[in-house]
């Protein structure tokens, strides 16, 4: 039988080797461990550089040390799922302690739809049932971390978790906030006035790893799986990953198919798994993201293509014959879409690898 492919390039998978993103992964374990500001930390990061698997596995790490960890999307019944997911998450731990917790008894398919027996009286709102569970897990030596992914600054649950979760940092609750979200969110939420607390939260950028780490992130995971990679192989593989954690396990994943069961993977193996991730990456990523540009989108697309990397609004909307604040617009939609990142005040670039070149290539067509 054939060893099982290592490489993982499924959106939210968590790698089995996680590349770079070391200083991070050390800061929230010390917090886990001691407690600090990094106990309500925000991940900001563009598509496929690795928010979703750096919640899962820092929920891990957590879990490790003490912590029942709920994972939940910031979507319309967060905060009903949070306390369910909380509530199955701790069950074990308060039955074997003396506390009772209140019991689910039959759980359906959407978050709201489980019923509880011994269900809390109605009128104890979200603030006091969470509040009463939390006393509960410190009172069996746990505490408790809540992640948010895809925080979107448009849901009001998610500033009201905002809210509540500040009042249980006061009352010196044993409580842990991590959220993720793309650049342009995350920005969108910290401007909302009534969650200014959460601008003291720690903000960790996911960018670009550098090329060591990927290296070595390559060499192991192939290594897990039993095979070997040659030194040039390896080379032409990092250039081509260009430090995108997304890209790092397509091109893995490829290699690992180019080559027979007891082969290594040498330079011909790694040219055609590049090319090969190459075109998945077209396939699932960009001719999509192309495909849903809308006539105006695609006028502020190609007048970025006349820039190097960078591009200044105000050249855009000279380009498009248009008035700064009406580009600006167009901005807005784009960052949300994660076409594009914001650099500085001003300035944006394209926020997805070889995306200029591909919308050239589209156009010359
Ligand atoms: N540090 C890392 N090292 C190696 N691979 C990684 C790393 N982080 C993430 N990956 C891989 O990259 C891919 C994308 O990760 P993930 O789904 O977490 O991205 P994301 O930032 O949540 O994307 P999106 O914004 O679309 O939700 C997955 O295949 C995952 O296994
Ligand atoms: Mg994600």
């Amino acid at each position: 039988m054939s060893p099982i492919n290592p490489f993982t390039p499924e959106f939210g998978s968590v790698p089995l080797v996680m590349a770079g993103r070391q200083s991070i992964r050390r800061e929230l374990f010390d917090a886990f461990v001691q407690g600090n500001p990094n106990l309500s930390s925000i991940l900001v990061g563009p598509r496929g550089s690795g928010k979703t698997a750096l919640l899962t596995y820092l929920g891990k790490e957590a879990s490790d040390q003490g912590w029942i960890a709920v994972h939940a999307v910031a979507m319309p019944g967060m905060l009903e799922d949070i306390y369910e997911q909380t509530l199955l998450a701790s069950a074990d731990i308060l039955e074997k302690g003396k506390a009772k917790p209140p019991r689910l008894t039959s759980i359906g398919v959407g978050p709201v739809s489980a019923s509880r027996e011994a269900a809390p009286a109605p009128s104890e709102n979200w603030r006091t049932r969470m509040g009463k569970l939390v006393s509960m897990i410190e009172g069996a030596g746990y505490g408790l971390l809540i992640t948010v992914d895809e925080v979107v600054a448009t849901l009001d649950e998610m500033i009201t978790l905002a809210a509540i979760y500040q009042l249980f940092v006061r009352e010196e609750r044993r409580v842990a906030l991590v959220m993720a979200g793309l650049p342009h969110n995350i920005s969108a939420l910290l401007n909302d006035k009534s969650v200014s607390f959460l601008r003291r939260a720690q903000q960790h950028t996911l960018g670009t790893i550098p090329d060591a780490d990927v290296r070595e992130a390559f060499r192991e995971t192939a290594a897990i799986g039993g095979k070997e990679v040659t030194d040039d192989a390896l080379e032409a593989c990092v250039r081509a990953i260009g430090g995108f954690p997304y890209m790092l396990q397509l091109v893995g994943f490829r290699c690992w198919q180019a080559t027979s069961p007891d082969d290594v993977i040498s330079a011909r193996e790694a040219h055609r798994g590049i090319r090969d991730a190459q075109d998945d990456f077209r396939t699932h990523i960009l001719a999509p993201t192309f495909r849903e540009l809308s006539q105006i989108d695609l006028q502020f697309v190609e007048a970025m293509l006349d820039d190097e990397n960078e591009s200044r609004i105000s050249d855009i909307a000279k380009r498009m014959g248009v008035e700064s604040r009406y580009a600006s617009k167009y901005r807005s939609r784009l960052l949300a879409e994660g076409v594009i990142e914001q650099v500085t005040r001003g300035v944006v670039r394209f926020a997805l690898p070889e995306f200029r070149a591909f919308v050239r290539e589209e156009l010359d067509d």
